[in-house]
């Protein structure tokens, strides 16, 4: 399961750079994020591991906020990109970091990656500082006008290999945990460039192969019309 992900993402750099590009959403978010981290944080975010870093879109907003960022991530091709921190290629599951080491561990976009976010959370735990905090935002869909979810007209969802009440409940397991929703409108367009990643369209058919599976996700979303409300859920702890 990990070398798939693994090997998705490092097919996905170019696509996930242009997504960015047009919609600024994982900046956005890491942003977002960055700032229930510190308001919840005892003492400030002097290290923060980037807990899959991916490009660095939230590498860069952190080293915007805190003193040193370490930018982590399973797959090389998308850590390659990053130039400007501390990099380490590893999985959630290993952190290579000492304990009680870091100030805080953000998952920006990319907890729900995991088949067991559990374990991922637990190293978490062991890595972070008492006073230290930990964050996560993980997508719960595309809903229209209605609160429709966008892709039931296809009859189908577009799912994450772990689904979002899962990390929320991970989360809340080893740590005092708050939780809340954010809501960005968006278009049928920005829906089919997000499913444009390999990484992404491996959400609606995790079993075809790169192309035919990038192929496939532009044809199904080829109707799509209109304006969407993209939700993600955000979920910060401290330990209790
Ligand atoms: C959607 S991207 C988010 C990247 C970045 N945080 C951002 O905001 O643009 C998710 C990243 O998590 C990484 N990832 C997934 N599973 C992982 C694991 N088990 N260990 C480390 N990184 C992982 C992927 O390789 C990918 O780069």
């Amino acid at each position: 399961m990990k070398d798939v992900v693994r090997q998705n993402f490092d097919a996905s750099v170019d696509a996930y750079t242009t997504y960015e590009r047009r919609t600024n959403r994982f900046t956005s978010l890491a942003r977002l994020l960055a700032a229930e981290m510190d308001a919840r944080t005892d003492g400030g975010l002097g290290t923060v591991l980037d807990a899959g870093a991916g490009t660095g879109v939230s590498t860069r907003v952190f080293t915007e906020t805190t003193a040193d960022t370490i930018a982590l991530d399973i797959s090389r091709e998308m850590l390659s990109e990053i130039e400007s921190t501390a990099r380490l290629q590893a999985d959630f599951d290993h952190l290579p970091l000492s304990d009680q080491s870091v100030d805080g561990v953000a998952f920006t976009a990319s907890l729900f990656l995991v088949p067991d976010p559990a374990t991922a959370v637990r190293e978490a735990a062991r890595v972070l500082r008492s006073g230290g905090v930990v964050g996560a935002v993980a997508p719960l869909g595309w809903f229209d006008s209605d609160g429709t979810d966008a892709f039931e007209q296809f009859e189908r969802e577009s799912r994450s290999p772990t689904d979002t009440p899962a990390i929320r409940d991970a989360l809340a397991a080893e740590f005092s945990a708050t939780t809340g929703t954010w809501k960005f409108s968006t278009s049928a367009e920005n829906i089919r460039l997000f499913h444009a990643i390999p990484a992404m369209a491996a959400r609606l058919y995790p079993k075809l192969e790169t192309e035919k599976r990038v192929r496939q996700a532009r044809e199904l979303l080829g109707a799509l019309d209109g304006t969407f409300e993209q939700r993600w859920r955000w979920v910060v702890g401290v330990p209790e």
